[in-house]
């Protein structure tokens, strides 16, 4: 039984009695549609300015605490050509909102990667199709921009400023200009209901999206939601388990915010459907600085000692890295 309706994704979420079974069978899918390998994405947080509030967010542009940087062109290349000395087949770029990386910057530093023979990823939000399309012509592969709640009220709540349809529509524009295209959601924001969360692994599998991040939410001090609740672990858990038994062939990353939880977070989540995992290749000095949530994992490493840590944590579970740039492979 892998074809659930809304009402059995309600079910199962709300029902802790059968995880072990639901983990089991994610696990299964992730096997037979995706095989053993795991995909390591180098991942390049490269600004930490932001134009948005997004109200859990610790890089949201009202936060007067943090430190905030820009890493220039040459560097981001050269963090990216470390990375692909390292052996990683996938970078992904990821900042604030930031204008100052305006179109023509951003296509020379795509180039500059796409220069290394990697795939290239993009998580740099909200852009107009235009946009979207010049960095595409330069060479990007691939998109990520969460919905982060198909809950429309709890999205304005979230997001000042910001329009639920100009995200959808993002979203959109991304798969019409050949993207592979990247969403996901957090478990675990204030007011968030069991039936908004089993309605957005409805909307993943209603776009047909590529791939799928899943993370708890975690409050940052410094932000609006700073004495809400943290995130459940296991709610998150189960929100990806249940992603991978809907959209089988996809990627799903094991997120560094559910290691942030549990100290095996991404082992867990890599034996409950997900095969990704997207170690910091930024260099230390930025870490800590890029603080979207507090007690981040890494922000003290450098990205040679996450290579080799996540490395064996993934071979120690009988899994395998994988050789390739890991584009979806439909089935
Ligand atoms: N600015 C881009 C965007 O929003 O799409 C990319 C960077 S943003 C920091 C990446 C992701 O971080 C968001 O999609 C959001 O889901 C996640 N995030 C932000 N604050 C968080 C928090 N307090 N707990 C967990 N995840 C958080
Ligand atoms: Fe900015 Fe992204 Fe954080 Fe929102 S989630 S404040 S857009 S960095
Ligand atoms: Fe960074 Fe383990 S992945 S130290």
């Amino acid at each position: 039984m892998d074809e659930f309706s809304k009402n059995d994704i309600i079910e199962i979420l709300k029902d802790d009695s059968k995880n072990d079974w639901l983990f089991s069978l994610a696990d299964k899918i992730r096997k037979d549609y995706v095989g053993d390998n795991v995909h390591l994405r180098g991942l390049i947080e490269f600004s930490n300015i932001c134009k948005r509030q997004c109200k859990y967010c610790g890089l949201r542009s009202e936060d007067k605490y943090i430190d905030r940087y820009r890493i220039s062109k040459d560097d981001i290349i050269s963090y990216a050509e470390h990375a692909a000395n390292m052996g990683y087949k996938t970078i992904v770029l990821q900042s604030g909102e930031d204008e100052y990386y305006n179109t023509d910057l951003m296509c020379e530093i795509i180039k500059g990667i796409k220069n290394l023979g990697v795939a290239l990823t993009l998580s740099i939000g909200e852009k107009t199709y235009d946009e979207y399309k010049a960095f595409k012509d330069a060479g990007a592969d691939r998109y990520l921009i969460r919905i982060e709640t198909t809950d429309r009220n709890l999205y304005k709540q979230m997001h000042p400023n910001m329009d639920f349809d100009n995200r959808v529509r993002c979203l959109k524009d991304l798969g019409r200009l050949g993207y592979e295209v990247g969403t996901g959601c957090l478990v675990g924001l204030p007011n968030q209901t069991i039936e908004s969360l089993a309605e957005d692994i409805l909307f993943f599998k209603e776009i047909n999206a590529d791939m799928v991040g899943i993370g708890p939410f975690i409050p940052h001090p410094h932000t609006p939601l700073k004495d809400e609740q943290t995130g459940s672990f296991t709610l998150a858990l189960k929100v990806m388990a249940l992603t991978r038994i809907l959209l089988k062939d996809i990627n799903i990353p094991a997120t560094t915010a559910m290691e942030t939880l549990n100290p095996n977070g991404r082992i867990i989540a890599l034996q409950s459907g997900a095969n990704v995992v997207m170690p910091n290749v930024t260099t230390t000095e930025y870490r800590a600085k890029y603080e979207i949530y507090p007690n981040k994992i890494c922000i003290n490493e450098n990205p040679d000692k996450c290579r080799g840590c996540i490395s064996a944590k993934i071979q120690s579970i009988g899994r395998t890295i994988s050789t390739s740039q890991g584009f979806r492979v439909r089935k």
